[in-house]
């Protein structure tokens, strides 16, 4: 028997055909010697049917029903039949097969299945195992509609990606997946040489210099879909092994990879979506991104937006904050509007958001409310008259209007406010469901500086390209993120292609001459042979296509996603090696038990 169809595809058009369907047992039922399966693929499900008074001429009903019954749940088979109506009254809207069923006349069983660990059937949803059940039965897990359609929504994602790049002149070639280890920004993982004893190669990280290296090779356009790794804790939003869309461009500013990505991007959502999507995406600068919203990521979908009030209050004979602002801090306030908020949130929530200051990496908390014209609150007997009213007009402060202070040091203050927004956004359900807010974060400074140390970290990575003198305070750096509802995306800039400058940096974030030769020579050396004018950007697609799916975790789109302690319950890595093994690459075994690798007693770290 051939397959003629998937179980998706059947219609009314097709009744009266004679069809061949193979696919898994998903649910099947006997009403009174009549046999319903529900037989599926990632296609779709059909109803098939086995009925003992229909049997056409020539079928042993006995057989057939003899083999039907062997057709236990998740068995792969193979039926052939007619095409036939459904029963008036019995159609199932909800599926695209819901009006047809197909009348058995051929069955085989292809491949038996164990009992199934776990329901796969739509109709019992909200009844799926704990995770790591179904990372350890992943081949199962995926049967589901919901993987199917996840798997199928990367792969037209990742088609369209590749059809927008190539028809934009854009070459699309593999960098190495063994290369140096260069310090970047998380741990790499090392992977030992049997050739040459104790050195190792490095998983790359991104293939950030490579790309960089194929410019100065006047590849000009390039793009990758690239997996990268990094060893770093397992979040909802960071798998060790996770793909990028890689892009490098020559001879270009920052807006010429924008346009290229919010192309790309306009490409991807009428392909799938059959829409436009609006740009070019709004840019934000970095610090009106964390005075506003307290995040360098902001999610735009909702307001509550925070107002700087430090000028406000500076003379206000309220210590905590007299104090925090002699130290350099700042004090801002969140206004929720009556109308919107304000109202809903009572004493009892106000303390229980105070009480929760310190989760949000806040200091701590103050609020006010506005009533009968006035600001009230345990604390406003150490304001003046003159200062509230002040504090009011700032806010834009109405009757029955909350407002949140927030005061601290500027950084940790206003992540700690966006924390809070975030939080608040989330209680009070002020985030609209399928809305999508694409931005660029812009305006970003080239070094953080360590409050303690006084050390210069790279904001971004250390390729970008000062804008000015990298001795200069506060100097800023080409570089800039896509963030979509609160969630960076992808981070890009342009890049250093002076070998010297290059140098400079790296000495600027604390590396020695030597440190720069060992781990960085071969780059330098390169960007010294006619290195173009260049830039780029990586996009990272697990976490776009979570986010289109409305998913709270990657690791719903990826196939075969290691769970939160990095460890494929699948294929039970990572594991110990064969003594044999070890020897040849020269490595001493650690007498170590057996891993623990389930983690289902782990407590949730996100
Ligand atoms: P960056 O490190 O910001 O930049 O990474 C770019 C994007 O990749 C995604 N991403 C991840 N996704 C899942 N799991 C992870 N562990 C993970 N880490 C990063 C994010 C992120 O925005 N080479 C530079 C880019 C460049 O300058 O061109 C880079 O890799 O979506």
């Amino acid at each position: 028997m051939r397959r003629t169809n998937t179980c998706g595809e059947l219609r009314q058009k097709d009744i009266g055909k004679e069809v061949c369907l193979q696919g898994w047992v998903r649910f099947s039922r006997d009403h009174g010697g009549v046999a319903f399966i529900d037989l599926a693929d990632r296609y779709g499900i059909t109803q098939i049917v086995f009925d003992p008074e229909d049997v056409p001429g020539g079928v042993d009903a006995a057989a057939l029903s003899g083999a039907m019954r062997d057709f236990t749940r998740e068995s792969v088979v193979s039926v052939s039949g007619t095409v036939r109506k459904r029963v008036d009254g019995t159609e199932d809207a909800r599926n695209p097969t819901g009006e047809v069923e197909v009348l058995v006349t051929g069955a085989e069983l292809l491949n038996r299945s164990r009992p199934p660990p776990f329901e796969l059937g739509d109709q019992k949803e909200g009844v799926l195992p704990n995770e790591d059940t179904r990372m350890r039965y992943r081949y199962l897990d995926l049967r589901r509609t919901e993987m199917a359609q996840a798997m199928e929504l990367r792969s037209r994602f990742l088609h369209l990606v590749r059809e927008y790049m190539g028809g934009n002149g854009f070459l699309e070639i593999e960098t190495p997946v063994l290369a140096r280890s260069t310090p970047e920004g998380a741990r790499d993982y090392l992977v030992p040489s049997r050739v040459h004893p104790g050195a190792f190669y490095a998983l790359p990280q991104s293939p950030q210099l490579f790309k960089q290296m194929l410019m100065v090779g006047g590849m000009d356009r390039y793009y990758q879909i690239a997996r990268c790794f990094r060893d770093e804790d397992s979040r909802k939003d960071r798998q060790p092994e996770f793909t990028q869309i890689d892009v490098e461009m020559s001879f270009v500013d920052m807006k010429d990879i924008q346009d290229t990505i919010e192309g790309m991007v306009a490409h991807v959502w009428k392909g799938l979506y059959g829409k436009e999507v609006g740009t070019p995406f709004r840019r934000i600068g970095y610090r009106e991104a964390m005075e506003t919203y307290g995040s360098d990521k902001p999610d735009l979908r909702y307001g509550l937006e925070f107002v700087p009030l430090t000028e406000t209050v500076k003379d206000a004979p309220y210590d905590i904050f007299q104090r925090i602002i002699r130290g350099g801090g700042i004090v801002a306030g969140l206004n929720l509007k009556s109308g919107v908020a304000g109202e809903r949130i009572g004493r009892n929530d106000v303390d229980r958001y105070i009480g929760q200051a310190k989760k949000f990496g806040l200091g701590g908390l103050t609020w006010m409310r506005c009533k009968d014209g006035k600001l009230e609150s345990n604390i406003t007997k150490y304001f003046t008259p003159e200062i509230l009213e002040a504090i009011k007009q700032r806010m834009g402060a109405e009757e029955g209007d909350l407002l949140f202070l927030i005061a601290g040091p500027w950084k940790p203050t206003y992540e700690g406010g966006g924390a809070l927004r975030r939080k608040l956004a989330e209680d009070l359900g002020l985030i609209p469901e399928g809305e999508m807010q694409f931005l660029w974060l812009v305006d970003c400074p080239m070094f953080e500086v360590d409050p303690v140390s006084g050390r210069h970290g790279a904001f971004h990575h250390p390729f970008v390209l000062p804008e000015g003198d990298i001795d200069a305070p506060g100097v800023g750096g080409a570089c800039f993120d896509l963030c979509l509802n609160g969630n960076e995306l992808g981070s890009g800039s342009l890049r250093i292609h002076d070998p010297e400058l290059q140098a400079r940096v790296f000495k600027k974030i604390g590396m020695d001459d030597e440190g720069i030769e060992a781990d960085f020579g071969f780059f330098i050396e390169a960007l010294g042979y006619g290195a173009p004018p260049h830039g780029g950007i990586a996009i990272g697609v697990d976490r776009f296509l979570a986010i289109l799916l409305g998913k709270d975790s990657i690791r719903e789109v990826i196939a075969f996603p290691k769970n939160k302690k990095a460890v494929s319950l699948l294929d039970k890595s990572p594991a110990k090696v064969d003594e044999k093994k070890l020897e040849e690459l020269q490595i001493i075994s650690l007498a170590i038990d057996d891993l623990d690798l389930c983690g289902l007693e782990e407590p949730d770290e996100e």
